[in-house]
């Protein structure tokens, strides 16, 4: 087991101040409390809101990244709208302009849920996925995983292996998109006597699932590692210094 502390859900106290070298700090958003925030958004994100056809993931765009730019404008005391994003070649969002490498930062949503980490200097990446109970997902297993890994998932009962099926691919899509380099390696190439279903080293990285709320599997990957995970609620009230 990664020797990593991880803390409750708790809503912030005004004076949380950022996370230091060895804290990263997570927070989970309900997506329905900021869905029509859109003010806050760059003219870049209302167009590209604008142009998805399904009202439903239009809304949760909008609500993630309202979510994202309070929350970093938070640590930054900046106005949400005066945050830019650049991305990377695989499409990773970053800090760019004057605030280019203060933060960095990863995004994840699912269902009515949203997650971001926030942390100082080294890469992060977050993946979050509401359990789909009619998802065939042993194919996806048999596509995406190791042998080593099938061979683990199938020592399951079947409520018990539709979970740790839903952890073992959020642990990879976590680790993914912590490396923010695209997606032709899902192969996380996991120690199998690693394989716990909660959490994993690979390559210099954490990986760590935890719980999120009733439904719904959470994981983060850290690059170096971390002594502690701060897990926050974000109340949904507008921050705009
Ligand atoms: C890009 C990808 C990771 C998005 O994942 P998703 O589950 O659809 O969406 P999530 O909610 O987790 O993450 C979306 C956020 O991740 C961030 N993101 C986008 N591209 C990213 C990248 N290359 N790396 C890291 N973060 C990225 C963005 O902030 C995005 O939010 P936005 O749409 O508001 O800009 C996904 O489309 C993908 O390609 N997955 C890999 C599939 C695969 O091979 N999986 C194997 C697992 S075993």
């Amino acid at each position: 087991m990664i020797p990593v502390s991880v803390t409750p859900w708790r809503l912030p106290s005004k004076d949380l101040t950022g996370p230091d070298a060895r804290t990263v700090h997570l927070w989970r958003f309900f997506l329905a409390s900021n869905g029509s925030l859109q003010d806050l958004l760059s003219q870049q994100e209302q167009q590209r809101a604008r142009r998805l056809l399904s009202p439903e993931k239009a809304r949760a765009f909008v609500a993630s990244r309202s979510s994202l730019r309070q929350i970093l404008g938070r640590y930054l005391q900046v106005a949400p709208r005066d945050i830019h994003f650049s991305c990377n070649t695989a499409g990773k969002p970053y800090l760019s302009g004057d605030l280019e490498g203060r933060l960095s930062f990863n995004l994840s949503h699912s269902g009515d849920w949203g997650l971001c980490a926030v942390m100082l200097e080294r890469d992060v990446g977050v993946d979050l996925e509401k359990i789909n109970y009619q998802l065939a997902f042993e194919p996806l297993a048999k596509r995406f995983f190791s042998p080593a890994e099938n061979t683990w998932l199938s020592a399951f009962q079947e409520g018990r292996r539709r979970r740790n099926f839903f952890r073992l691919w959020t642990r990879k899509e976590s680790w993914l998109k912590g490396k923010g380099r695209g997606f032709s390696e899902p192969d996380l190439d996991l120690d199998p006597a690693l394989v716990t279903g909660v959490s994993a080293c690979s390559g210099g990285w954490w990986v760590i699932n935890f719980p999120v709320t009733r439904g719904y599997v959470g994981s983060i990957a850290i690059a170096g590692g971390a002594d502690r995970i701060e897990r926050w609620t974000w109340p949904g009230q507008v921050f705009n210094p």
